[in-house]
C-alpha cells in the first residue's frame, strides 16, 4: 500500500473509491460498490475509535480489486489525525504471505490535505515518520510469524547483522564458545538440546553526540517446546511467538535508526531454542548464573527468565552508565490470564519511569497494565538445595514471580522495567489494526517513549 498527500480538493482527485467519515450514534460502515463510496460512521472521532473502525474497512477492501482510494483529511471542518490514519492503513493492510501462494493486491491511498490547518511540510514529516514506524512494526510481525524451522537463533543473528549495515549500528554475536568464556551458563543450558547453536546478540545504535543511553533486553526463544517439562498438545502450538521480545528490540533499533533519534540504544538479545534431547537441561539441575547465583531448575518451561538473567548479567558487565534497562519477553501465560491478552503486564520500582511508560502507552494506543511486587511472595522462590528456584510450586501470580526472579539480576532497580508481552505480541485473532498472529506489539509504544525521552 502506498499513501500520497495531495494538495488538491478531494473532487479534483481521480480514484476508484472514496471514503467519507461521518458522525453517527453508532459505529458502522456502508460500502457501496456501485457508487464506489464508503461511508464510515463513527460514534466518536477519538483516535482509538478511528483505528478500530477504519481497520475494518481496510480489511474489507482486500476482498475487492480496487486500485485506489481517496479521502479528505478535513471532514466537515473536523481535521482527522493523520498519524492515526497512516498507522491504521499500513498496519491493517499487512498480511503474512511467506507461506501463501496467493499474491497481494496493491492499493494506493490519496489523502487530500485541502483546508488543513497544518502546513504541507509538517504533514509530509508525519507521513514519513509513520511509514517508518509501520514498516518496522510489520518487520517485527514478519520475524515473529516465521516458522521455527526457517527462523533459528542464527537467522536472528543474521537479521541483527543486516541492521548493522547502518553506519550508526554495530553488532556483536556470541556463539557457544564465547558464551562459555563469559560464563553465560543459563543460555547454554537452555539451548543445549538444540541442534541450532544459542547466541547472545549485542546491537548498538550510537548516533554521534548522543548523551542519553538505554538498554533493551529481549527474550528470543525461537521455539519453546517447554524442554523436558514438555508443553502438551495445543499448548505448544504458536510457540514460535516466544521470540517476540527479541524481535521487538530488533524492530525498535531499526525504527529509531531510520528516525535518526539522538539516543544511544543497546539491544541485548538471548536467542535460543528450548528443545528436548539426551543432553537437555533437566528439572533438578542447578545452574550458576551471573557468576554468583545458584538456581535450581524446577521447570524447564520457565526458560525465558534464565535466558534473560544472562542478558542482564552481560549488560551490567559490558554496558556502562546507562539511564534505563527495559526487558521485553513473552514470559508467562499468567500475564494473559490477568489482562485478557491485549495488554502487556509491566513491573518495576521507579514510579517516574512507570508514568513515562503509561504516557507512551496512552499516546500509542498499545495497552499496559501495572502489576505490583510484594515481599510476601519472596519465599516462593526459595530453594532447598540452591539459592533459589526458577519456577515456584504455587503457580498463582506467575507473572509477578517471573519479574521477581528477574529482579535478582538487576543491578540498579531504579533503572529497570519489565514488559511481559506474552498476550499482545501474538494473538490467534484479528484485533483492531492487528492481524492474526504476530502484532509487533510494543514498537509504537517504545517509539513514543524514546521520542519523548530524547526531548526530556
Ligand atoms: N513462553 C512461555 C510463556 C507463554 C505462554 C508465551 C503463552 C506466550 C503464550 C514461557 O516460557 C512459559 O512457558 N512460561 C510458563 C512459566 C511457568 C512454568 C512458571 C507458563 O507461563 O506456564
Ligand atoms: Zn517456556
Ligand atoms: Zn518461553
Amino acid at each position: 500500500m502506498n499513501i500520497y498527500l495531495k494538495k488538491q480538493k478531494l473532487d479534483a482527485i481521480t480514484s476508484d473509491l472514496e471514503l467519507k467519515f461521518i458522525a453517527s450514534k453508532k459505529n458502522d460502515y456502508d460500502f457501496n460498490v456501485e457508487t464506489k463510496k464508503i461511508v464510515l460512521m463513527l460514534n466518536s472521532f477519538k483516535k482509538e475509535n478511528i483505528r478500530y473502525m477504519l481497520s475494518k474497512v481496510v480489511r474489507q477492501l482486500k476482498n475487492y480489486s480496487f486500485k485506489s482510494l481517496k479521502i479528505s483529511l478535513v471532514q466537515k471542518k473536523k481535521e482527522l489525525d493523520l498519524a492515526s490514519l497512516v498507522d491504521t492503513f499500513l498496519l491493517s493492510d499487512y498480511e503474512f504471505l511467506k507461506y501463501k501462494s496467493e499474491k497481494k493486491k496493491q492499493l494506493d491511498i490519496y489523502i487530500s490535505i485541502f483546508d488543513s490547518k497544518e502546513d504541507f511540510k509538517t504533514l509530509e514529516q508525519i507521513l514519513s515518520e509513520r511509514t517508518i514506524v509501520s514498516s518496522s512494526v510489520n518487520y517485527v510481525r514478519d520475524i515473529v510469524n516465521t516458522a521455527p524451522y526457517d527462523y533459528t537463533p542464527d537467522t536472528m543473528a543474521k537479521d541483527a547483522k543486516k541492521l548493522a549495515k547502518d553506519e550508526n549500528i554495530s553488532c556483536k554475536i556470541y556463539g557457544e564458545e564465547e558464551l562459555e568464556e563469559l560464563g553465560l551458563n543459563a543460555i547454554l543450558a537452555v539451548s543445549r538440546a538444540s541442534v541450532n547453536e544459542g547466541k547472545l546478540i549485542h546491537l548498538k545504535y550510537k548516533p554521534k553526540n548522543s548523551k542519553k543511553k538505554i538498554v533493551l533486553l529481549g527474550k528470543g526463544v525461537t521455539y519453546d517446546t517447554g524442554g523436558l517439562s514438555l508443553k502438551r498438545g495445543d499448548g505448544m502450538v504458536s510457540m514460535k511467538c516466544d521470540k517476540a521480545g527479541a524481535s521487538l528490540v530488533l524492530g525498535i533499533i531499526k525504527a529509531i535508526s531510520e528516525l535518526k533519534l539522538n539516543i544511544e540504544v543497546h539491544g541485548v538479545l538471548g536467542a535460543v531454542e528450548n528443545m528436548i534431547g539426551s543432553d537437555a537441561f533437566k528439572p533438578d539441575d542447578v545452574i550458576k548464573i551471573a557468576n554468583k547465583h545458584y538456581v535450581e531448575i524446577t521447570n524447564t518451561d520457565a526458560e525465558g527468565r534464565l535466558v534473560l538473567a544472562d542478558c542482564f548479567y552481560y549488560a551490567n558487565k559490558k554496558i556502562k552508565d546507562f539511564d534505563y534497562i527495559l526487558d521485553f519477553a513473552t514470559l508467562t501465560g499468567a500475564s494473559i490470564g490477568a489482562f485478557g491478552g491485549f495488554t502487556a503486564a509491566i513491573l518495576g520500582h521507579n514510579q517516574k519511569l512507570k508514568t513515562k511508560i503509561e504516557k507512551a502507552s496512552h499516546k500509542s494506543g498499545e495497552l499496559v497494565g501495572y502489576m505490583p511486587f510484594n515481599i510476601y511472595m519472596q519465599d516462593r522462590l526459595k530453594s532447598g538445595v540452591a539459592d533459589f528456584l526458577n519456577s515456584p510450586k504455587d503457580k498463582s501470580a506467575a507473572a509477578i514471580l517471573g519479574a521477581m526472579f528477574l529482579e535478582k539480576f538487576v543491578e540498579d532497580k531504579n533503572k529497570w522495567f519489565h514488559f511481559d508481552i506474552a498476550g499482545p505480541s501474538y494473538r490467534k485473532q484479528v484485533w483492531g489494526e492487528n492481524p492474526y498472529g504476530a502484532s509487533g506489539y510494543g514498537l509504537r509504544l517504545m517509539v513514543e517513549f524514546l521520542k519523548k525521552y530524547e526531548r526530556d
